[in-house]
């Protein structure tokens, strides 16, 4: 009554929105309304429903994993094996780090929330035209977080992380591999929103330089030009890149990005916090995180994870699940000295020693920041 119908073409026609509207009204119940937030949206009001409440009930489509498989599927063929060494795309729900799990510096802390808010706001920044967001540089030794704050930013914002590792751009797959670098960025667009995240960034810079094969080059400049012509504002994407060796990246590779961010050896009081996380599952006797902070200068997050497993670890050979804060005192010796041999093994890890030198009790590494 509501609908005209073509007969010729088949289509389907409303023609007056108002009836249409009365009609559904008549028929609709709240539960209905809920599961739908555009429905919720238009007619929340009248049935006690929220908008919001409907929305985050029904997560778009783009967080779905069998969503994401069936457009890898769409764009990579069975053949296209090492497209699946090259990159990992995950849905939020299959991220199990957030950001509570981290312990940021301030600066960082800053930084997530004015990209929370330029992803929020980015119809705003398109109208005023600016494009110089959304292109960041995490830099820091390994194990500082830089992997998991990426990961956490996802689950945050409730985005897909589209992982590309670029040390798996090899000459192996000769010729493809510049093509599937190009499906990755299209993959990327077809999730958008999401984040894309390049690990291992310092890998373009020496294959710049580097005597490699043309295959790698190309697929390497053809990174270069994709990430030069993806946008937040523009495509929704989120670009982020990763290094533990800042000083191998030339100026082309540093002016593609907006901004840096700096993920340094957590100071003493960062320690504390981080060691505070980590074991907050953990029973511990007479714990005092300030004092083993104390202790554990130059050690990274990770490393202070480490540290804690060898603490259980060493517990539970004694059947026990209670530590004690003689224990984590041992690890953290027991780690000190493994860690020192292990520098003494390599000229590679003797010569990072020089910039960092968390190994000798007699010279403590300072502490950035
Ligand atoms: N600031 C931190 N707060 C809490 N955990 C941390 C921190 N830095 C590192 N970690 C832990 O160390 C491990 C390695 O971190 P990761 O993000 O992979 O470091 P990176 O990518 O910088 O090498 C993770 O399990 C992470 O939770
Ligand atoms: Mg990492």
């Amino acid at each position: 009554m509501f609908t005209d119908r073509d007969a010729f073409a088949g289509s389907i026609t409303l023609v007056d929105d108002d009836m249409a509207i009365d009609w559904f009204v008549d028929r609709a119940a709240a539960d209905r309304i809920s599961a739908n937030p555009v429905l919720a949206f238009v007619f929340g009001d009248e049935f006690g429903v929220d908008y919001e409440t409907a929305r985050d009930a029904n997560r778009p489509v783009q967080a779905d994993p069998q969503w994401i498989d069936g457009l890898l599927e769409e764009y990579f063929d069975e053949d296209d094996e090492e497209m699946l060494d090259l990159v990992d795309v995950r849905s939020p729900a299959e991220l199990t780090v957030s950001l509570d799990d981290i312990v940021l510096t301030d600066d960082q802390e800053a930084e997530m929330s004015k990209v929370a808010k330029a992803i929020e706001h980015r119809d705003y920044l398109a109208t005023i035209g600016l494009n110089e967001v959304g292109k960041l540089l995490f830099v820091g030794p390994p194990g500082t977080g830089k992997t998991s704050t990426a990961r956490g930013l996802a689950h945050q914002l409730d985005l897909p992380f589209v992982e590309v590792k670029l040390s798996m751009i090899t000459s192996q797959y000769l010729g493809e591999t510049a093509k599937n670098v190009e499906k990755v960025f299209e993959v990327a667009k077809r999730l958008s929103p999401c984040i894309l995240f390049m690990d291992e960034f310092d890998f373009v810079a020496t294959t710049r330089t580097g005597d490699e094969h043309n295959a790698i080059k190309r697929a390497v400049n053809t990174l270069l030009k994709s990430i030069d012509e993806i946008s937040l504002v523009t495509d929704d994407v989120l670009l982020i890149g990763a290094t533990n060796h800042p000083d191998e990246l030339d100026a082309a590779a540093w002016r593609r990005f907006d901004e840096i961010l700096s993920f340094p050896r957590p100071d003493e009081g960062m320690r504390a916090d981080i060691i505070s996380l980590v074991t907050s599952e953990v029973d511990i006797a007479d714990f005092d995180p300030a004092a083993l902070a104390a202790e554990t200068s130059g050690l990274t997050g990770s490393d202070l994870r480490l540290v804690l497993r060898e603490a259980v670890l060493d517990a539970l050979v004694e059947d026990r699940t209670e530590l004690t804060q003689d224990d984590l005192m041992a690890a953290i010796s027991e780690f000190e000295d493994r860690d020192h041999l292990r520098n003494l093994d390599t000229l590679e890890d003797a010569l990072d020693d020089t910039h960092s030198d968390h190994t000798h009790d007699d010279h403590p590494a300072p502490n950035p920041e």
